[in-house]
């Protein structure tokens, strides 16, 4: 399976709340359970050997839900960064935030900011959490910071193309994103790595993520070695590189 190894896998950890709510629980506990997952599927993603793996951990748009389930997501997040402290630097993974951190409390900024920062120079895996995240607004401020240099007469207007933009995203560190998962079943890309899921294979499975575990995963896996991956070339051109075929969108 080693050679088509996804190099980035991202994941939208959907299906908290239902999994709880069927067995007669609090949300809350079904996003307790969701943080084993979390550790599950890391853990499984380091010993794969995956180059990056980037998890939607709470989206700008989740701020709006009742204040409890936020301050709960906000107080498992804070034990995960400690709890996993020693995981995360006994692996080499290297732990990376995107979305609009400054807007976390500090019980959580804090132990991330501290843990992004002693992991930096970590080789073994990228581990991305998207918190406050929002694929738009991650593009917008990526074009205000680009407008900004232009405006400062540090890049020529047609300098911003696919690369400058790609760069100045927080994911611009990374590789690309190859696999695209999302449980539950249900099948929106929810404002996730809008302009990073151009060319990743998507996955919706029927799972909630309390119940998504390192099976799940290399049953996804499996699934995205069986699939032919064209960007926008033909079958044709694929198994023939030296071919002259026209290449078509798809
Ligand atoms: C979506 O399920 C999930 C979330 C909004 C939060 C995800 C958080 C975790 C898995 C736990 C903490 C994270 C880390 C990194 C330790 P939902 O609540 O929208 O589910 P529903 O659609 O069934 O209501």
């Amino acid at each position: 399976m080693s050679t088509s190894l996804p190099r980035h896998v991202g994941i939208i950890m959907d299906g908290n709340g239902r999994w709880a709510q069927v067995r007669g629980l609090p949300r809350i506990e079904g996003h307790r359970v969701g943080a084993e997952s979390v550790r599950d599927i890391t853990r499984a993603s380091r010993q794969l050997g995956l180059e990056a793996l980037t998890l939607y951990a709470f989206s700008s748009q989740n701020w709006a839900r009742p204040a409890e389930e936020v301050k709960a997501l906000m107080e498992l997040l804070r034990d995960y960064l400690v709890d996993e402290r020693a995981e995360i630097m006994d692996n080499q993974i290297r732990l990376h935030a995107i979305g609009d951190i400054e807007r976390l409390p500090a019980f959580v900024k804090d132990p991330l900011d501290a843990l992004c920062r002693d992991s930096a120079h970590h080789r073994g895996m990228t581990l991305t959490l998207a918190l406050s995240y929002g694929g738009r607004e991650s593009l917008a401020r990526a074009a205000r910071a680009l407008a900004a240099r232009v405006q400062a007469g540090e890049l020529p207007l047609d300098g911003i193309d696919v690369d400058t933009l790609g760069g100045a995203l927080p994911t611009g560190i990374l590789p690309s994103l190859d696999l695209l998962i999302r449980t539950s079943g249900e099948q929106r890309i929810s404002n996730f790595l809008l302009w990073e899921s151009a060319y990743a294979e998507l996955m919706f499975v029927d799972v909630m993520w309390p119940d998504f575990r390192r099976t799940d995963l290399f049953k996804c896996l499996e699934q995205y070695a069986a699939r032919e991956r064209r960007f926008g070339l033909t079958s044709a051109q694929l198994a023939d590189p030296e071919s002259d075929v026209e290449p078509t969108a798809g």
